[in-house]
């Protein structure tokens, strides 16, 4: 991916958390790579409580060196790495204080990208600052989430963004859309032929699409509690991987095709009758536990989180998709903190033979099954039946593996890395567009709405388990059960 078009990424949020753990390791990685970064391309922070570059440098060394690459650090290429970066201190609450930030840019080659690694509520104020000095043209705008907290304030901040910048220079940011395995879903579906004709409601009984975590809320419980993981996880991450497990195959690969593709899917998804949320979605919030051995506090004791919290550290929900592709098939998605093992994961369930001539264990549901695990240890394995050896015809289930590590050695590239190239070389395809967002607020508020009407606590689960029981109670209504329940 050779690039040579020059480029400032000017990075808002400069010392924060995110700009720390992700966004600078990942532009290291970008110029440790080599070829990938124009050479005069420059990283631009700002800050406001770092009194000047060499004083922000002394940060990146202390703060950020130790979240760079897990093979070591490469001396040389890091110090390269640092007379990319520029520093201009900006107070954010200040506008005047952008002329600051114009006359650093001035008369600079290539395009200008806005990182906004800030809370949501500066998002507007520093764009409208960027205008009142001009410099909303010949640049590009990245927004992380959370944007809004529902369908009404994602529409104010996007209401506000798009009065300064196109649709087209505003790329937001779900990280799920730039991890490695979620592209080779596409390759998948779309670069062979052996899925996609079973890849439908005749041939698929159930759909189920799992981000476990072990981590707790962290350092973040004033933002988490505020959250929920329904906001957190679903809203974005969850319908995201759904809509690409389902969409329909696009014409090409460029940004709006695949985006089109994705919507149709977000704006076919079932609405939920508020009357049968009890029946479709369940929440919990983890209580003490042991994870690993560790025992971890309950999440009303986290720092941050009020002790009489009902925000739900875990849903578990069944989606359905109004088209001829998937009318009736169940996608159960869950996410939770705090649960067993950190897993993300795609299961798809194939439906049973029509007829066996070989007992009974043929006509198990489930004995074909593909399992897309995202992450830790990316793998995709096709589960079939096959015939123990021996005398009789007894059925076994055996799988098929595809473990990536053994066929790809190198080259592999955090989301981070890839989504910040994309940005820089202006591709959108892994962005979400304002389209999208607003169908998947619109698909969840119905759900907010009847939580927060309700008052009833979420359901108590023990840190170190697979969240409330009532999640295995919910696909036991449909004869099946999340994976790790079959082994
Ligand atoms: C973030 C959420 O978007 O995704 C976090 O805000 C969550 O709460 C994180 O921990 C999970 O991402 P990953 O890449 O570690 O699975």
């Amino acid at each position: 991916m050779q690039t040579d078009s020059s480029f400032t990424f000017v990075l808002f949020g400069g010392t924060g958390d995110l700009s720390m753990r992700k966004i600078l390791p990942a532009l290291y990685e970008a110029h440790r790579a080599g070829g990938m970064l124009a050479d005069s391309g420059k990283i631009v922070a700002v800050a406001r409580h770092v009194a000047d570059r060499a004083d922000y440098l002394e940060w990146v060394n202390e703060h950020v060196k130790p979240h760079v690459s897990k093979n070591g650090v490469d001396e040389t290429a890091w110090a390269s790495f640092l007379d990319r970066i520029e520093f201009v201190k900006i107070d954010l609450g200040k506008a005047e204080d952008f002329a600051l930030l114009r006359d650093a840019l001035s008369g600079r080659p290539g395009i200008r990208v806005f990182y906004l690694a800030t809370g949501p509520s500066l998002f507007v104020p520093i764009c409208r600052a960027l205008a009142s000095v001009g410099l909303n043209e010949n640049s590009r705008i990245v927004l992380e989430k959370p944007l809004g907290y529902d369908l009404k304030s994602s529409n104010a901040i996007n209401d506000a963004v798009g009065e300064i910048f196109a649709e087209e220079q505003i790329y937001r940011i779900d990280h799920y859309l730039g991890k490695e395995p979620v592209q080779n879903l596409l390759a998948l579906r779309f670069g062979n032929v052996l899925f996609e004709p079973l890849w439908r409601r005749e041939w698929v009984e159930s759909i189920q699409i799992t981000i476990a975590e072990e981590l707790g809320v962290e350092a973040r419980g004033d933002f988490y509690d505020n959250t929920g993981a329904l906001r957190d996880m679903v809203q974005n991450h969850l319908l995201q991987l759904l809509s690409i497990v389902a969409m329909e195959p696009p014409h090409s690969m460029d940004s709006d095709s695949v985006r089109d593709e994705k919507l149709r899917v977000l704006r076919a998804l079932k609405p939920i009758d508020p009357r049968d949320i009890g029946k479709v979605a369940v929440r919990g919030q983890y209580h003490s536990g042991v994870i690993r051995g560790s025992a971890v506090p309950a999440y009303a004791t986290e720092p941050g989180v009020k002790p009489d919290s009902t925000t739900e550290t875990f849903v578990a929900v069944k989606v359905e998709i109004e088209n001829w592709r998937w009318a009736g098939v169940p996608f159960f998605l869950r996410t939770g903190k705090r649960l067993a093992d950190r897993v993300a994961e795609i299961v798809v369930n194939f439906r049973a033979v029509p007829h066996s001539a070989l007992g009974a264990s043929a006509l198990r549901g489930g004995a074909n099954r593909l399992v897309i695990r995202l992450q830790p240890n990316e793998t995709i394995r096709l589960y079939c039946l096959a015939k123990q050896p021996g005398e009789g015809m007894n059925l076994a289930s055996v799988h098929l593996d595809l473990a990536f590590d053994r066929f790809f050695r190198e080259g592999q590239m955090e989301a981070y890395q890839r989504l910040l190239l994309d940005v820089i070389n202006g591709r959108l395809a892994l962005f979400v567009r304002r389209d999208e967002q607003e169908a998947a607020w619109r698909w969840v508020e119905p759900i907010l709405d009847e939580w927060a009407a309700s008052h009833k606590p979420p359901k108590p689960y023990a840190a170190g388990t697979w969240g409330p029981a009532a999640a295995s109670a919910m696909l036991a209504q449909h004869d099946t059960c999340w994976l790790e329940e079959e082994n």
